[in-house]
C-alpha cells in the first residue's frame, strides 16, 4: 500500500506515521507526508524516521490541487489519511478564517483532486481505494451531566468556529461518498493526549508550565469534562478503519475516560511531585490559577465508541492512569523538544489553557 498522510508533522499525524513505519509486518511500500508546516507542524516530530526509505516528506498545502494531483499520481497512492487542519479552539475564537480556509476549502480541494485521481484508477485499484477523514467529537456540541455519550447517529451542533469548520468538512466528505460513490470513511474522536502534543494544549501546557515554575491556568471552575484518549490508541483506530471500515461509514473513537479539566491538572501535579519534585518541596498544585472561562465553552464531551469496538474489534491499550504517566514521563525526557518549540516557533501571544 502507498499511503498519503496530510498534516503528518502535527501531534496526531506524527504519532500515526511513527506507528505505521515502526509496526511489525507493515504493508506500506511508501508513506508520503504532505504538510504545509503551520506553527503547529514540526518536522522534528519525525526526525527519527527521516532515514526510512519508505518515507517521503513534502511541504505543501492540502488546498493546492495541482500539487495533490501530482503526488497522487507520482506515488500511486492507495489510501489517504487526512489529519491536516487548524486544530486549536482558542485560535478559532480569535480568528476563524484560517479554519475555514484549511478545514473547509482545503478539505474540499483535497477531495476534488483525489476524486479525479480515483475515478481514473483501474477497476481493481479503484475498489480498494480509501479516503479517511480525521474529525472530532466537538462537532456534536456539548452534553449535560447524565446525557448519554454521543454515538454516530447524534445530530451535529458545533459550538465553536473550529467545531463548525470540522463539521463542514465532515459534511463535504459525506457528500462526496453519497454523490460520487467516492470511498470515504470518517472518524470522530475525543480529546487526545500523549507525546508530541503542541504546548498550547492543556496537558502539555500544564506539564511544561509546572516544571518552569509558571502558573497553571484553569478555565472557569475547571469542571469542563473531556473524554481523554491516548494518541496511539487513536492512531491504531484510524488504521483499523482504513483497513477494515465499511465505506461511507462514520466511526466514533473515545477512551471511556471522562475527567474534569481540574482533575487532569491535579493528576499531573501529583505525578510531577513524585517524579520531579519542586526545589522548595511545595506541591505543584500551588501553581494552579483559575482564569476567565473561554467564551461559549462546551461543558462536557463523551463518546460512545461501541460501533468501532463491535464491528472492527478496536480496544484501547491505555487507560487514563497508564496513558497520563507515559505522557508525563515523555515530557520529562524530552525537555529539549518543548524548549525548541517554545523558543523558536511559538509566538506566545496569549496563555492557552484549552483542550
Ligand atoms: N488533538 C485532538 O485532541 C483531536 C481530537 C480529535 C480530532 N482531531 C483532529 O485530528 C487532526 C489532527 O489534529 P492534531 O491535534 O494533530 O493537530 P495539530 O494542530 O497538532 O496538527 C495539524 C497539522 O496540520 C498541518 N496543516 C495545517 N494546515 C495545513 C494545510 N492547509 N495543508 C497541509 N497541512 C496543514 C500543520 O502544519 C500541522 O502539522 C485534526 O484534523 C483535528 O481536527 C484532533
Amino acid at each position: 500500500m502507498n499511503l498519503l498522510v496530510t498534516g503528518g508533522c502535527g501531534f496526531i499525524g506524527s504519532n500515526f506515521i511513527r506507528q505505521r513505519l515502526t509496526e511489525a509486518g507493515s504493508p506500506l511500500r511508501r508513506l508520503v507526508n504532505l504538510d504545509v508546516l503551520t506553527y503547529a507542524g514540526n518536522p522534528a516530530n519525525l526526525a527519527d524516521l527521516a532515514g526510512d526509505p519508505r518515507y517521503v516528506f513534502v511541504q505543501g498545502d492540502i488546498g493546492d490541487e495541482a500539487l495533490v494531483s501530482r503526488l497522487l499520481a507520482e506515488h500511486q497512492i492507495d489510501a489517504i489519511a487526512n489529519f491536516a487542519a487548524e486544530s486549536h479552539v482558542d485560535r478559532s475564537i480569535d480568528s476563524p478564517e484560517p479554519f475555514i480556509q484549511t478545514n473547509v476549502v482545503g478539505t474540499l480541494r483535497l477531495l476534488n483532486a483525489t476524486r479525479r485521481y480515483w475515478a481514473a484508477l483501474p477497476a481493481e485499484r479503484k475498489v480498494g481505494f480509501r479516503f479517511l477523514h480525521v474529525s472530532t467529537d466537538e462537532v456534536y456540541g456539548t452534553l449535560h451531566a447524565g446525557d448519554a455519550p454521543w454515538n454516530e447517529e447524534c445530530p451535529y451542533e458545533p459550538n465553536s468556529p473550529y467545531a463548525a469548520s470540522k463539521a463542514s468538512s465532515d459534511h463535504l466528505v459525506r457528500s462526496f461518498q453519497h454523490t460520487y460513490g467516492f470511498p470515504t470513511l470518517t472518524t470522530n474522536c475525543s480529546n487526545n493526549y500523549g507525546p508530541y502534543h503542541f504546548p498550547e494544549k492543556l496537558i502539555p501546557l500544564v506539564i511544561l508550565n509546572a516544571l518552569e515554575g509558571k502558573p497553571l491556568p484553569v478555565y472557569g471552575d475547571g469542571q469542563q469534562i473531556r473524554d481523554w484518549l491516548y494518541v496511539e490508541d487513536h492512531a491504531a483506530a484510524i488504521w483499523l478503519v482504513i483497513q477494515k471500515g465499511r465505506v461511507g461509514e462514520t466511526y466514533n473513537v473515545g477512551g471511556l475516560n471522562e475527567r474534569p479539566n481540574l482533575e487532569i491538572v491535579r493528576r499531573i501535579c501529583s505525578l510531577l511531585d513524585a517524579k520531579s519534585p519542586r526545589a522548595d518541596g511545595k506541591p505543584y498544585a500551588d501553581q494552579i490559577t483559575f482564569v476567565a472561562d473561554r467564551p461559549g465553552h462546551d461543558r462536557r464531551y463523551a463518546i460512545d465508541s461501541s460501533k468501532l469496538r463491535r464491528e472492527l474489534g478496536w480496544v484501547p491499550r491505555e487507560n487514563f492512569d497508564t496513558g497520563i504517566e507515559k505522557t508525563v514521563n515523555w515530557y520529562l525526557n524530552h525537555r529539549a523538544w518543548a524548549a525548541d518549540i517554545t523558543q523558536r516557533r511559538y509566538q506566545r501571544q496569549r496563555l492557552g489553557t484549552g483542550t
